[in-house]
């Protein structure tokens, strides 16, 4: 670590108080100047730090600039800093992902970005991704260490790693609009796009990229987003707050020995889901056809019945509930 991110650890151990640069530099073991130094490259990154002679540095409590430093003081595993990239602004975090899979990466390696350039979302569509106000995060995630049986299965788990994450830190309870959007009051808080990358000579699948884009306190979204989407925290703001998620999020991930497959899982998948009982309409890359939804099966498959009472069950395609 250098001494710039050393600094940066020190003032976020000690958020919103202040610590003199005699202080910083002993515990550091290095000059007052450093500390300056450290201090002047930090603010050209963003970070708001409060300078006072005789009191000496502080970052504010509304500094919002995601670090690894930010996040370690909420890592239930200091390890899983070591996995974990960040970077100011990405065309798109699974993009990266998937470049870093097929050049080898560690299972588990976790991609972070502050903005999206082209942030994606299923079905080719994009992913509204401004800087400063969302968490846009991409796993890498080895499939020979994923015990899910199915696809649809691991980006279920995903979605209730996500809600039990969202429920803790803001005392509300997401819920999933199958296969996986997560809701507050009935608008899109967060997205997952689950992608696979194949090995070309096995055509079988190495790897998973499980990206999601959460909308954690942005204010204005544009167009028709205006009407669907919502923030985890519209009003209120706190800048340590896309850290502390951020960093809840990889604990949920990359904690669980049987990678998020704790038994509850489908069951709270299922406690979770909007569309049980209702008429929907389902659209799939051939069709597009009105049913209803019955059930998830244990391996989150929709269970539908059609107009002509076939019943089918899905593992992919875009639902949404017909107004009455
Ligand atoms: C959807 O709602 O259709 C899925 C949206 C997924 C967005 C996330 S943001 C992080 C990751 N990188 C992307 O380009 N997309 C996913």
């Amino acid at each position: 670590m250098g001494t710039k991110d050393e600094v940066l650890g020190l003032l976020e151990k000690h958020r919103g108080k202040n610590l003199s640069g005699e202080d910083i530099a002993c515990r550091l073991g290095i000059s007052r100047t450093s500390v300056w130094k450290a201090v002047k490259s930090l603010e050209r990154d963003g970070h708001d730090i409060r300078a006072a002679t005789n009191r000496g540095y502080q970052l504010s409590d509304g500094n919002n600039v995601l670090s690894i430093q930010g996040l370690l003081p909420y890592l239930s595993n200091e390890n899983f800093a070591e996995k974990i990239r960040i970077y100011k602004s990405l065309e798109s975090t699974n993009k990266t992902a998937k470049e870093m899979a097929v050049n080898g990466c560690e299972h588990g390696t976790v991609i972070i970005a502050d903005e999206q350039t082209a942030g994606r979302g299923r079905y080719g569509r994009s992913f509204y991704s401004p800087a400063g106000s969302g968490l846009y995060m991409s796993f890498v995630l080895r499939s020979q260490f994923l015990d899910l049986p199915s696809p649809t299965m691991i980006t279920a788990a995903a979605a209730v790693a996500v809600c039990r994450v969202i429920e803790t830190a803001a005392g509300k309870k997401p819920a999933i609009k199958w296969v996986n959007d997560i809701l507050l009051n009935d608008k899109k808080i967060c997205g997952i796009l689950t992608e696979a990358v194949t090995d070309f000579e096995s055509g079988g699948i190495d790897w998973i990229v499980a990206g999601l884009g959460i909308n954690v306190d942005t204010k204005d979204f544009p167009g028709d987003l205006s009407q669907s989407a919502a923030s985890i925290f519209p009003d209120k703001t706190d800048g340590a707050v896309r850290n502390r998620l951020a960093a809840e999020i990889v604990n949920a991930f990359l904690s669980s020995g049987e990678w998020l497959n704790d038994g509850e899982t489908y069951r709270e998948y299922k406690d979770r889901l909007t569309l049980l009982g209702r008429a929907i309409t389902v659209m799939r890359a051939n069709e597009t056809f009105e049913a209803i939804a019955l059930d998830v099966d244990e391996t989150c498959r929709l269970i539908v019945k059609r107009q002509d009472g076939t019943i089918a069950a899905l593992s992919s395609g875009e639902v949404s509930v017909k107004s009455p």
